[in-house]
């Protein structure tokens, strides 16, 4: 039987998926929606559709926090969905899967155990830290004899790394991340001009400012 080949990562707020087979990258929001008998009443852009617009019998949660794994159970229960939906019940997988560098021996073992209780028929699961997978991504030449900084700035962490020879010289992981300025945005907007806005309008409205500066 032949295998596939999936990398995925597990951000606080994106999930990423990528198949070498379709050689197609699928991103969704990494939330999953629990109705008040803990059910799942949605996952990914679904269940984020329903975020400061639910009513009180549901739950919007968020399982990955900085990071790492917050809440085992959810982030199984989303991932398994997901990886159902998407995925071929009958051929064998491999997983790379992209984590923190700087993680303790547990966390390292919740990544692995996740992964295999998430999907039937898991081949092997191998786990490479972040920034070495965005160096590589990068097509930075991560072998060669001089420090390469990279820094990967995600929703509530950013991880500063250098890279040389192959591997992490220096990495440091600062909690706080691009949903900081969201939040400074709405501080801002509702001192200054007593305008309420939720974190949702604010992403949107810092990545509309994002594209016109880009734009020029
Ligand atoms: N062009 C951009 N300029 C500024 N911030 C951005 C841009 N694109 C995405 N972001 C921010 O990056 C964060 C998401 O990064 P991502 O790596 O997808 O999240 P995570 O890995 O934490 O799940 C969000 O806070 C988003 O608003
Ligand atoms: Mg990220």
């Amino acid at each position: 039987m032949k295998k596939g080949l999936i990398g995925i990562e597990l951000g606080s707020k994106n999930l990423r998926i990528y198949s070498k087979e379709k050689d197609q990258i699928l991103r969704l929001k990494n939330v999953i929606a629990l109705t008040e008998d803990s059910e799942t009443a949605a996952v990914g852009n679904e269940a984020f559709s329903m975020y400061e617009k639910e009513p009180h019998q549901i739950q919007i949660i968020t399982p990955m926090v900085h990071g790492v794994i917050g809440d085992y159970t959810n982030m199984r229960r989303l991932l398994a969905q997901i990886l159902r939906r998407y995925l071929r019940k009958l051929k064998k997988y491999e997983f790379y899967m992209a984590v923190p560098s700087d993680i303790t021996g547990v966390e390292r073992r919740a990544f692995y155990d996740l992964m295999l209780e998430s999907f039937r028929s898991v081949k092997e699961v191998r786990l490479c830290p972040k920034p070495m997978a965005d160096a590589v991504g990068l097509g930075i030449d991560v072998g060669a004899p001089c420090g390469n900084m990279v820094i990967n700035m995600g929703a509530d962490t950013t991880e500063i790394s250098v890279i040389s020879l192959g591997g992490i010289v220096r990495s440091r992981l600062v909690k706080q991340g691009g949903s900081q300025i969201d939040q400074w945005m709405i501080s801002k907007l509702k001192r200054n001009y007593n305008i309420e806005i939720g974190m949702k309008s604010a992403e949107r409205l810092k990545l509309l400012y994002a594209r016109r500066e880009e734009e020029g």
